[in-house]
């Protein structure tokens, strides 16, 4: 289990109940931004360092705000502001900003299992805000928030996760969590970004008219051409003629289907123009529901006692009073 209420690592392994527990948390905090003064004092005095060696507007500017809104104290590093551009390594670097006592280090790199090499190194918890092709767990949260939010329930939907599945951590994070609170997941792509070993997590279709075929949610992904090592279609256009989500494309799903896509999108390549702003698209509700799921992850990770992380104590999250009692001390 990567998320054991000290970091947040990933998803896999972590029960229905703690993550219904973090959605919940998230939703108790998503009024506070709705607030005329959009700050509570739940976090004041910690430290929260955000570490991003990859680009970022979403994430990195949602933890922020929700780390000023919960009145933690906020510093942003970036590999290219900080010493990483004089040669000193990640761990060295960690361990400087450590020394310095933070709460919380939130890190997006490249390589998969960075947080993890992390956190068995550095006395802080460390927040995984998307490491390589391995995982995005508050991106996957945000979703599933959206996906609540409008269908009620994530168990039973048909959720159709459409393009670079290969290298997406996006779609590990969901494909883990979607799969744990009981949805059905499609896998939508061509053979060479969705291969046929995935067919153990999802059901695998190579054509997006069947893929999203009766879908409730449509998650749309884009293209990393950052982690391609090799040629995987013809060309982009080739790519789009078949895998761009259309209105045409969209009458094979429910008529009260969503569409995510977590961003940045890449218009008329993975998504139609008119469907990213169509009703049907709840993309800019993924990124409200950002900040909440930030908020509410620094919540549960930084408002422990210095004791409590130094002594590797986990924290019983599901035994934590209820959410409503919680969202009362935090709005004090
Ligand atoms: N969804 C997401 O991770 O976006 P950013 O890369 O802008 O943070």
């Amino acid at each position: 289990m990567e998320y054991r209420g000290q970091h947040l690592l990933g998803l896999e392994g972590v029960p229905a109940e703690e993550l219904e527990f973090l959605l919940d948390t998230a939703a108790s905090f998503k009024e506070i931004s709705d607030r005329d003064i959009k700050k509570v004092p739940t976090l004041r005095g910690k430290t929260v360092v955000s570490l991003f060696y990859e680009a970022s507007t979403r994430t990195r500017a949602s933890f922020e705000i929700a780390a000023k809104r919960m009145s933690a104290d906020f510093i942003s590093l970036s590999s290219s502001n900080s010493s990483a551009t004089k040669g000193e390594t990640l761990l060295d670097t960690a361990r400087n900003l450590a020394a310095m006592r933070p709460d919380a280090i939130i890190l997006r790199h490249s390589s998969s299992g960075a947080p993890h090499f992390l956190a068995q190194r550095v006395p802080c918890a460390i927040i995984n805000a998307g490491d390589g092709s391995h995982e995005h767990p508050t991106q996957a949260l945000l979703d599933l928030l959206t996906i609540r939010e409008r269908k009620r329930q994530v168990g039973g939907l048909t959720v159709a996760i459409v393009g670079d599945i290969l290298h997406s951590r996006v779609a590990r994070s969901n494909l883990i969590a979607l799969r744990t609170l009981g949805a059905h997941v499609r896998l939508v792509g061509p053979p060479t970004l969705v291969p046929s070993e995935f067919g153990r997590w999802g059901e695998i279709c190579h054509d997006l008219g069947q893929g999203v075929r009766d879908a409730d949610v449509v998650m749309m992904l884009r293209i990393q051409r950052e982690r391609m090592n090799g040629n995987f279609f013809p060309s982009l256009d080739e790519y789009s003629t078949y895998f761009c989500l259309t209105r045409a494309a969209l009458r094979e799903a429910k008529k009260d289907v969503i569409i995510l896509h977590p961003g940045p999108m890449n218009r008329g390549i993975e998504i139609a123009s008119d469907v990213a702003d169509s009703e049907a698209a709840v993309i800019l509700d993924q990124v409200t529901n950002g900040v909440a799921v930030r908020m509410a992850v620094l919540y549960l990770l930084v408002n422990r006692s210095r004791a409590d992380v130094d002594a590797n104590t986990p924290v019983e999250v599901v035994h934590a009073p209820p959410v409503r009692q919680r969202r009362r001390q935090a709005a004090v």
